[in-house]
């Protein structure tokens, strides 16, 4: 059976020069803690400097102002409480948005509860945050805005730049969760007016379990959740993930030589899903229609549950996702579809395809010819299943 991997939001393979990198640093001469003094110390120390200098390049950041991290969860917690707790005695406001991944909101729904005061932002029906919104938000007491540059959910690609705009005029400390849209569409943190932004590997065919934090020079912002060492210059304590810095600076460096050609590859393949699938009975597309990632196609389908067709795919070999997430034992239907205004029952029908470099027309051909039987069955059997009851 034809195996189609279509979930690279969820997490993407790792490139096979990159696992080559990763190699070279668990292994032979290339194992130093590049906090020692002696020459395996020093040689990692250079490497990792490369490293640093590559993600910067990246971004147009300059290299002492990236700080490597354990993925994008770690940084957004990070960038977060850092700049709330650095900040506390010019104010107390934090304001993000309703679509935000768990990373950010849950920080700051934790920091709410610590007394600071926190505005979530709703979105429209395309799960897009207002600039209007957030100017009309900010106080005197605003100290941190935190928005997402794309969203994981149904890729709708935020107005950040504009909001990047209105904090430095304001003054306030802008972070942005770039988890997913590094290396698929332009980030460039002066473009983007970002005091922080928070990247991971494993989203861009890097390892699992390292990213970066940029941090602006100047940004009132330290380190406030690890206490330990003072490696990456007191910014984060612990010893450095060598092969994961080494692999996802070697993922960086391959996204940026792809970007281009790649995303406009997928764009092609993103619309072929996006006309066929709106063109089935009950389908829609969720998330913006042109300002989305352009490896991105998301959709309700009406009367049928995700779960049921995520199932029914992979058993065909295709892997996608779901904007539902399994909590403890119990499905709850998606932050981000109820705050775009869809009704629960309706967000439980939601599927997200998510495609990457070893996607071919071939895979979507052969998607779109399993699916729509698939959709045809499962709406039967919800059909009987309501006269049942
Ligand atoms: C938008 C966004 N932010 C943060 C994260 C968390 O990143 P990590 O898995 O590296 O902790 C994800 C992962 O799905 C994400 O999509």
């Amino acid at each position: 059976m034809r195996s189609v991997y279509f979930d690279h939001s969820g997490t993407t393979p790792v490139h096979p020069e990159v696992a080559e990198e990763i190699y070279r640093y668990l292994t032979k001469d290339n194992f130093g803690n590049p906090s020692s003094i002696h020459h395996y110390g020093r040689q990692i120390k250079v490497k990792v400097a490369e490293a640093r200098e590559k993600v910067a390049r990246a971004l147009g950041a300059d290299p002492g102002e990236i700080v490597f991290t354990s993925g994008g969860t770690e940084s957004d917690n990070m960038a977060i409480h850092g700049a709330a707790i650095t900040n506390k005695n010019r104010g107390n406001h934090i304001i993000t948005s309703a679509v935000e991944h768990h990373a950010v909101l849950n920080t700051v729904k934790a920091l709410g509860k610590e007394g600071f005061d926190i505005t979530i932002l709703p979105v429209d029906q395309y799960g897009m945050v207002s600039v209007e919104d957030v100017a009309a938000a900010i106080t005197d007491r605003t100290i941190l805005i935190t928005i997402m540059h794309a969203n994981n959910e149904v890729g709708t690609v935020m107005p950040v730049a504009e909001i990047g705009k209105l904090a430095q005029e304001r003054g306030i400390i802008f972070h942005v969760d770039a988890v997913q849209s590094f290396g698929k569409i332009p980030v460039n943190v002066d473009g983007l007016g970002v005091s922080l932004l928070s990247v991971s590997g494993h989203k861009i065919y890097g390892p699992k379990g390292i990213g970066a934090l940029y941090i602006r020079k100047g940004t009132r912002w330290r380190q406030t959740l690890f206490h330990g060492g003072s490696q990456e210059r007191l910014r984060r304590a612990g010893t450095e993930n060598i092969p994961g810095i080494m692999g996802l600076a070697k993922a960086v460096e391959l996204a940026m030589k792809n970007m281009d050609a790649e995303s406009s590859r997928l764009r092609d393949l993103r619309d072929k899903i996006i006309r066929e699938l709106t063109a089935i009975d009950g389908v829609r597309l969720t998330g913006h229609p042109v300002l989305r990632l352009p490896n991105h196609a998301s959709f309700i389908f009406k009367h049928i549950e995700g779960e049921s067709l995520l199932l029914s795919l992979d058993m065909k070999g295709i892997a996608a996702s779901t904007g539902s997430a399994c909590t403890s034992g119990s499905l709850e239907p998606s932050h981000v579809l109820l705050a775009m205004g869809i009704p629960p029952e309706e967000a439980y029908g939601s599927l997200r395809i998510t495609l990457g470099k070893d996607n071919t027309r071939e895979d979507v051909d052969y998607f779109l010819e399993v699916i729509k039987p698939i959709v045809e069955r499962l709406r039967n059997m919800s059909a009987l299943q309501e006269e049942v009851v």
